[in-house]
């Protein structure tokens, strides 16, 4: 399909990134929130976000009031699957849920029309259970903000095709996005596997008691935090020398955590209702100018990789 006419269900911090993505490439979309004061929030984000590539000169102020025209955000169901030819789902992470709208929306759209989900970890093959065509579902989760991050992990379910898929594709690519094919359903598909198990990792080092968390931070930040973001774990190892990997590896891996659970640190956090950020304290205490401080910095960060990847597509 050359034109695919995209609407996005759900307008929280996934629908509404997502649909700054696709407006930013230069494309049409409508965005679906369940009610008024959710639209609201959702509009209200795109707009501080397309702000903010203002601000860092990402795009100029006219670009912005034209990125602006390509949106509509509407709680009329109707409206927004109008015409729609690849809907991608941004609801809450619930199964029931997304069975639920997942079955409503293959009995509204006809059989050509594809259904994505930006399911963390969902089974495609779960999602799609209730409907006729499974085939035209797939798992394209991009990683938030959406906007600023590249890659989107296409997961493609046991009844997945390869039209989807390839429809998938070629959308992800037009928008400026680096997509990458899950072949198989896998819990957490790539990205979060690697992530959890670095984490994982992170916190048996803690609770060892052979580093703070601040330096176990600063260690993957100024070194393989930097280097990552070009070689990949399989590059690295090619470019480290796999004579070196592997025997590194050989002492090294029975030594790593294969904790089932969260460790005691992490515990101690959720079970003092310290849940991070968004209420003030986690592993860290989030006053409002830290918070402010790495918000910037992330955002900042991020943004400067948008510009370098603008650059290289110019
Ligand atoms: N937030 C993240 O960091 C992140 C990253 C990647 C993927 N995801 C996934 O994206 C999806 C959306 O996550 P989010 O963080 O945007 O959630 P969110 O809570 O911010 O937004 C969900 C939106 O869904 C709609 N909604 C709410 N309740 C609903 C209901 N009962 N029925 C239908 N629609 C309803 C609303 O428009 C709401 O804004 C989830 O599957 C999540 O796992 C989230």
């Amino acid at each position: 399909m050359n034109h695919e006419r995209i609407s996005i269900i759900g307008s929280g911090t996934m629908g509404h990134s997502i649909a700054l993505s696709i407006s930013l490439a230069g494309l049409d979309v409508k965005v679906w929130g369940n009610n008024q004061g959710d639209l609201e929030r959702g509009k209200n984000g795109f707009l501080e976000k397309l702000e903010v590539l203002c601000r860092y000169n990402v795009i100029t102020q006219e670009e912005a009031e034209k990125i602006k025209g390509r949106v509509v955000f509407t709680d009329v169901l109707e409206q927004c699957l109008q015409e729609a030819t690849f809907i991608i789902e941004a609801i809450p992470e619930t199964l029931a849920l997304k069975q639920e709208w997942f079955q409503k929306l293959d009995h509204y759209c006809g059989p050509e029309t594809i259904l994505a989900s930006n399911t963390s970890g969902l089974s495609p093959s779960d999602i799609a259970l209730h409907t006729h065509y499974p085939e035209r579902t797939v798992v394209t989760h991009f990683w938030n903000p959406a906007h600023l991050i590249p890659l989107v992990e296409i997961v493609r379910g046991k009844h997945t095709s390869d039209q989807t898929v390839e429809r998938a594709l070629a959308l992800l690519k037009k928008i400026n996005k680096k997509p990458i094919v899950v072949q198989k359903e896998i819990l957490g598909a790539i990205g979060n596997r690697l992530q959890y198990a670095l984490f994982r990792e992170a916190q048996h080092i803690l609770e060892q008691g052979a580093a703070t968390m601040e330096d176990i931070d600063a260690a993957v930040r100024y070194s393989i935090g930097r280097r990552l973001a070009v070689t990949g774990p399989f590059l690295s190892a090619d470019m480290g020398g796999l004579d070196v990997f592997e025997s590194i590896s050989s002492y090294l891996f029975p030594d790593l955590s294969a904790s089932q659970t969260s460790l005691s640190a992490m515990n101690h956090c959720v079970e003092e209702g310290r849940y991070g950020q968004k209420n003030g304290a986690g592993f860290y205490e989030w006053n409002e100018s830290f918070s402010k401080k790495m918000n910037d910095e992330r955002e900042r960060e991020l943004i400067e990789w948008v510009k370098k990847d603008l650059k290289q597509l110019s």
